[in-house]
This record gives C-alpha cells, structure tokens and sequence, in this order.
C-alpha cells in the first residue's frame, strides 16, 4: 500500500509560530506529528509514504534525514539512540513530492501522482495536521474495511454538532454495518440546511488510484480550491465509497485550541 501525506499548506491558523516552525512539527511528546502520522501509515501496511511539502518547510525533509553524527553522541544513552534508529528506519519509507502553489488539499494529493503510478490497490491519504487518539490508529481499521469490501475506498468519518458543519466535508450515506455507511453524496463546508448529515470528513483516506485522474481534471471548487471532496464526490459515479466512523477521536493541530487539546489527549498532560 502507498501513502500520501499532504503537508504543504500555509498553516495561516497557527501564525505567528507556524513562520518558521511547520505545523506538521510541532511536538506531540518527543515526536513531532508528522512522524506520529508516518508511523500511522506504516502501521496500516503502507510500504511507502510520499510526503507532500513545500520549499518553505525544510524542516520536515531535515527531521527525517539520515545522520550518523547522532550515533557517536548518544553513545552512553542507548534508549534514545534506540528511537533514532527507528526514525532512521521510518525515514528509508519516505520520498518527497512538492506542492509549489498552495492550490488546496486536491492539488497537494495530485503532487504525489508520479509516485503511486501503476497503483491497483487503494492509496491511504492521510493529513498532515490531523491526528487521531484512541485503542486502534483509524488507518488500521480502515485498511480492514476496505479488505473486507473488495479493496473497496474507504473515508474516515466523525459526528460532529451540526452548528459545526460548515466548517468540514460532510456526507451523506446507507448504513451497512456498525459505523459502516455506503457513500451517496460528498458536499465540502455546506451550510446547516445543505448539509445531508452530521457525519463529517475526518483527515484519514483509503481511495481508489482512479482518484489521482478525478484530481487532474478538478475543477476548483469551495474557496478557489482544488477540492479532494469534490473529486471523491466524482469518484462515487464509478466506485463505491465506504465512510467508517471511527471510534478514535480526531485532533486538528492547525490551530492553538486544536494543539492544546491533542497534549492532553496523547500525553495525559491535563
Ligand atoms: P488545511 O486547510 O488544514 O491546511 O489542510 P492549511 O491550508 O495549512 O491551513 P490554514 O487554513 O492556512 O491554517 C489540511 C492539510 O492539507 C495540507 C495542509 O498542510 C494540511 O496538512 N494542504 C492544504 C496542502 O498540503 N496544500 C494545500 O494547498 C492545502
């Protein structure tokens, strides 16, 4: 399985710190998020993870960079030199496209095109400012979803009040199972009266290869932007698409209150 992670954007929510200091590495414990997601997608099979950056975020290239100067120095602490090892392990999975004009989150998926080619299976699609807590990482269950419907496109899902559906991608679906919906309809930020249910878009993706040639041909949709929705709306005439809600709670770290509150949920701190 391949996987994309698009962390590209502006993160304008987070000014001043996100300047210099991207969201996808801020610090959630001794991690930054970005590995967190890494290890998410690996833990769900994936066999290579395309990180989508942008030439202002050099750290997130440098984090997973291989250095053996950090052996010598960790020589008398071997626990750390241990989780090094690991970063080194996570980074031999990684390869980097670029997004040069922050065209929306589509337009970031598009950029890792060239290397999921030839695809059969599903693409995990996972953000970069997203994570999630819980028992079992949303990735993994939806990996199992979409084996046990035929590599079927998956979309992971969360409840969310409804004075808060404009803010999200929200669905409309046919319950099959247990927090399992057959997908109908896909609308980006509607307002109250459009939006079809409460069951919003939740930052984790398993979506059939056929999506990359849907993105190519995306026309740009709410804000001017290339608009994943938009092109997993056009991939339902074709596909079926599944929406899993996930136990997991999911946590935005593009914006101070959303940080705040993935601390606590991942580290107990509060
Ligand atoms: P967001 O809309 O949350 O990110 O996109 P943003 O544009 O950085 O946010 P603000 O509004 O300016 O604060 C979700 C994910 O998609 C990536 C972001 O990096 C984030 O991980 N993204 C978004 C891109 O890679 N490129 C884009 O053009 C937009």
């Amino acid at each position: 399985m391949k996987a994309v992670i698009p962390a590209a954007g502006y993160g304008t929510r987070f000014l001043p710190a996100s300047k210099t200091v991207p969201k996808e590495m801020l610090p959630v414990g001794s991690k930054p998020a970005i590995q967190l997601i890494v290890e998410e997608a690996i833990a769900a099979g994936a066999d290579e993870v395309v990180i989508v950056t942008s030439k202002d975020k050099p750290s997130l290239r440098a984090h997973f960079d291989v250095d053996e100067l950090w052996h010598n120095r960790l020589k008398n602490k071997p626990e750390i030199d241990a989780e090094m090892v690991r970063l080194e392990e996570l980074s031999k999975k990684i390869s980097w496209a670029y997004q040069y004009e922050q065209k929306g989150l589509g337009h970031a998926v598009l950029q890792a095109e060239p290397f999921v080619r030839g695809e059969k299976d599903p693409v995990l699609v996972l953000l970069g400012d997203a994570l999630v807590s819980g028992k079992k990482l949303a990735s993994v269950e939806m990996a199992e979803i979409s084996r046990k419907y035929g590599n079927a496109s998956v979309v992971g899902l969360e409840r969310v009040p409804l004075e808060k559906v404009s803010r999200y991608g929200i669905v409309s679906g046919e319950k099959v199972e247990e927090g399992v919906f057959k997908l109908g309809s896909l609308v980006e930020k509607p307002s109250i009266e459009e939006a079809p249910s409460d069951m919003a878009i939740a930052g984790r993706y398993l979506l059939d290869p056929e999506i990359f040639t849907l993105l190519a041909s995306q026309e740009t949709g709410h804000g001017g932007e290339i608009q994943l929705t938009d092109s997993i709306q056009r991939l339902l005439s074709s596909r079926s698409v599944y929406g899993y809600v996930y136990p997991g709670k999911r946590h935005d770290i593009g914006n101070p209150q959303g940080y705040f509150e993935t601390l606590c949920a991942f580290n107990n701190h509060c």
